[in-house]
């Protein structure tokens, strides 16, 4: 357990801490969830695009961002302004870039099961790439071409067979997965066979992603080096590593840059000698660090000599990491972020579920007390994406916020929305 107050590391770019109250973008932090309510996302513009940048500078305008990790309107817009593609994994996150505006050449389309209607919707637009993950999914496209759609450009997804070192929730490239065609058996390089002589299809070249929040970037350098003689042989013009890169979540975690990232794809890229165009799938690495989630402090229960439970008023419906993966969080007060944290407790939400747990043995501010505004860091990637409205607990707002100034992307949820869809 740290007793420190919360470090830089895991503050967005713009966080200041000044007479212990933090402020990101310019904007106090309590004024903000005083202004908006809580639970509140807010998110760091700047740091949004700065990482942006630094993943456009490393891999080239063909690096996609993963947009399952947070996607909005506001968030697709601003990935395509700063000259990012965008991963889209199933007919809805389409949907939601397309309706930003975002033109379909940009998007890679992903997904283990893409329906016939989801892939129809793919080539009516005219998207950028769609990534091959099953016969089924190659038979589909066939009939469809067959219908008079043009041949798409695809990207085939080779399972290398590898275990990276993570969750095992987050690994996708070992070969027992539902993701991709394995190496095992040959099945990838009958699929490249296939899809390379396919009239259906324009062959591209190969995918590969070996799982998420990866540490040890050697996990990518091995993928990279099993898959260099499908690259080669099947003369595959582009060659995507796929997302993955870890970022640090709590006090003592290092994680390395996106630019330390692509140089070591790039070196393992050039030991394996692929002259194809490298480009990747960042998620994690582009919005986790740039967003805070602020609550409110509901109740401080101490149950003499077991522990203390702080309740906030959000929990796994706004973050489901903690139960998920067992993920671990920092907590902060807004007004002294930078004090020592002495006492222990849990951090738990509001629903009606034990396991509601969003910090186990938080280190918190001995003061603690029911009112207070507690911040959570790293929340910006699979926060609000995989957020849900369990008991009915309404979808929290989110916020970006650049220069003292406040932009509201996503509303909070109503209790009108909540039975908007019911019939009466
Ligand atoms: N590309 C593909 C094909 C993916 O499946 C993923 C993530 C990414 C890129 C982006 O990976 P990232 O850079 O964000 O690690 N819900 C989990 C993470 C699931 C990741 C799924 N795929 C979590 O909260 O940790």
């Amino acid at each position: 357990m740290s007793h420190q107050g919360v470090g830089p590391d895991l503050l967005p770019d713009s966080a200041r801490i000044d007479s212990g109250r933090l402020s990101i973008g310019g904007c106090d932090v309590e004024m903000l969830a005083h202004e908006y309510g809580t639970p509140l996302f807010i998110y760091d513009e700047e740091h949004l695009r700065a990482r942006c940048a630094e993943a456009v500078n490393a891999f080239g305008p063909n690096v996609a961002y993963a947009s399952k990790a947070f996607l909005c309107i506001a968030m697709a817009k601003l990935v395509h302004e700063e000259g990012m593609a965008i991963d889209v994994s199933t007919g809805g996150e389409m949907y939601v870039a397309l309706a930003a505006g975002v033109p379909a050449e940009r998007l890679v389309f992903h997904g283990n099961n893409k329906s016939s209607q989801e892939l129809e919707m793919a080539l009516e637009a005219g998207i950028g790439r769609i990534v091959m993950d099953s016969w089924d999914e190659i038979r589909r496209i066939e009939a469809l071409i067959g219908d008079g759609y043009d041949p798409p450009p695809v990207l085939l997804r080779v399972n290398p067979g590898i275990e990276a070192h993570t969750h095992e929730y987050l690994q996708t490239g070992v070969t027992d997965s539902k993701f991709g065609f394995p190496i095992a058996g040959s099945e990838a390089q009958r699929a490249i066979d296939h899809v390379r002589e396919s009239p259906a299809m324009e062959y591209k070249g190969v995918h590969v992603h070996v799982g998420s929040q990866v540490f040890d970037v050697t996990s990518f350098a091995r993928a990279i080096e099993t898959l260099a003689p499908f690259v080669k042989e099947s003369e595959a013009a582009e060659f995507s590593v796929g997302g993955g890169l870890g970022v640090a979540y709590v006090h003592g975690e290092h994680s390395d840059s996106i630019a330390q990232w692509a140089a070591a794809v790039t070196e393992a890229v050039r030991l394996a000698g692929i002259d194809a165009d490298i480009t990747a799938e960042p998620g994690r690495s582009i919005v986790a660090t740039a967003a805070v989630t602020a609550y409110t402090v509901g109740t401080v229960k101490e149950i003499p000599g077991v522990r203390t439970y702080v309740a906030v008023d959000g929990g796994m419906s706004d973050n489901p990491r903690p139960v998920l993966y067992g993920s671990g969080y920092e907590a902060f007060r807004a007004v002294d972020a930078d004090a020592p944290r002495t006492r222990q407790a849990h951090i738990v939400g509001k629903h009606c579920e034990s396991g509601d747990i969003i910090v186990r043995d938080a280190a918190i501010p001995a003061s603690l007390a029911v009112g207070d505004v507690l911040c959570t860091p790293v929340t910006g990637a699979y926060g609000h994406s995989m957020g849900s409205s369990y008991n009915k607990v309404l979808r929290p707002a989110v916020v970006f916020v650049s220069n003292g100034t406040t932009r509201l992307v996503i509303e909070r949820e109503t209790y009108k929305d909540l039975i908007a869809r019911d019939m009466r």
